[in-house]
């Protein structure tokens, strides 16, 4: 590493989402983007002209010595490929979510980082916002005393209205929990701490899908996948959490997450988002009061958690970063035992136990972690 207070990113992956990584890594004094590359040259030609970087080949990127730590932004059916690759080549990886399909291939991104030395991060990372680590003050602070339930819905008519290539998403590796359950489940292990045991029921409504994306309008999308999990979350400090993540349902009158204590009740912002609204009740006001965010970060900041692992790099092993590969091998282990415990007709036991991870410190000066 040439230059000790950056971390030089290479992006992998220069679709949909890339943007915001482009735009969130600018909001971050420690990360530089220096070099992208995707599959199709071309995409990496737009974003490298439109960022101020250089566009190469994956394998350029991965040889590339000035590259630090790979962003790896590909569809989730290669995530596992192109993060062991990039950490064969010695860089640091921090992958979009899941960190794998599988969890074997997960294990294996895992244990080679680990034989190596390198870092793994993952996203979500929405839950170092201000709007989720508010509402973690709140709840580590008492606001709402003991939590003993709460329940998490994510419920929608899926993608393809939208997103101009929307076939992966009910693909092996798609649906809407391996896409959106990252977010709920990141956002309640932050809050809560680890899962314990998950019972659930998954199914799906349709057959297959019709895009409506200006791009792709009246493509046929083969489902092969369920669309549809609910279930019940046990965590280890004893609270129980319903969970339903749905691609199946035009419109639900639910918040995002809410949260059941001894002293009052927590309503949490959408972990899709870095903001608000938040809101608590407790029987001392009698009425659902917004919460004002205490911390920065509430505009869209992806990149925050490839910022605190590479002060976590920096720090030679010091610090740790939050958005780490353990809690999201932990999360991918609780999304497939939606699966499992469906076909098992069974409750499931989840073996993953990592830490809670730590709250970010109050007074950060923005730009800095
Ligand atoms: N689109 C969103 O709003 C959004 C939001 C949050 C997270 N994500 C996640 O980000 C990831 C990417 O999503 P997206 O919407 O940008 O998808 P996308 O299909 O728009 O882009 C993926 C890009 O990766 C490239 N690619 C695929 N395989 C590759 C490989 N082996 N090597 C190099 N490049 C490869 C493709 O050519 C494509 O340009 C997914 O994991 C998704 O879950 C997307």
């Amino acid at each position: 590493m040439s230059n000790k207070s950056k971390i030089r990113i290479g992006i992998i992956g220069c679709g949909n989402i890339s943007q915001a990584y482009f735009n969130g890594a600018k909001l971050f004094e420690v990360l530089e983007v220096v070099a992208c590359a995707d599959l199709n040259p071309e995409a990496a030609k737009v974003k490298a002209t439109e960022n101020g970087c250089v566009a190469q080949t994956v394998d350029e990127l991965l040889a590339n010595p000035n590259v630090d730590l790979v962003i790896n932004l590909t569809i989730p059916a290669v995530h596992a490929e192109v993060s062991l690759a990039a950490l064969r080549a010695g860089k640091h990886v921090h992958c979009e979510k899941p960190l794998a399909v599988h969890l074997d291939d997960a294990r294996k991104v895992l244990e080679l980082a680990g034989e190596k030395g390198l870092l793994v991060g993952c996203a979500p990372d929405t839950f170092l916002g201000a709007g989720l680590q508010t509402a973690r003050k709140m709840v580590d602070d008492g606001w709402i005393g003991k939590v003993f339930s709460g329940s998490a819905f994510m419920m929608s008519r899926g993608p393809e209205s939208w997103h101009p290539n929307p076939a992966f998403f009910y693909e092996v590796g798609g649906g809407p929990m391996f896409d959106m359950g990252p977010y709920y489940i990141t956002a309640l292990v932050h809050l809560l701490g680890p899962v314990k045991e998950v019972s659930a029921v998954t199914t799906r409504a349709f057959e297959e899908r019709i895009a409506t994306c200006k791009e792709q309008f009246g493509k046929l999308l083969p489902v092969s996948v369920p669309t549809h999990s609910s279930g019940t979350l046990v965590f280890h400090s004893g609270a129980v959490v319903t969970v339903t993540i749905s691609f199946d349902v035009h419109r639900h009158g639910h918040s995002p997450i809410e949260l059941y204590g001894g002293e009052g009740s927590l309503k949490v912002p959408d972990p899709n988002t870095f903001g608000g609204p938040l809101e608590v009740w407790t029987p001392t006001t009698g009425e659902w009061r917004n919460q004002a965010l205490s911390f920065p970060y509430s505009e869209n900041s992806r990149s925050i958690g490839a910022a605190d692992m590479a002060y976590a790099i920096l720090s030679g092993g010091k610090r740790l970063h939050r958005s780490s590969g353990a809690l999201a091998y932990h999360v991918l282990e609780v999304m497939h035992a939606f699966g499992k415990s469906s076909d098992l007709k069974k409750h499931v036991s989840i073996e993953s136990n990592p830490p809670q991870p730590e709250p970010l410190p109050l007074g950060l000066i923005k730009g800095r972690l």
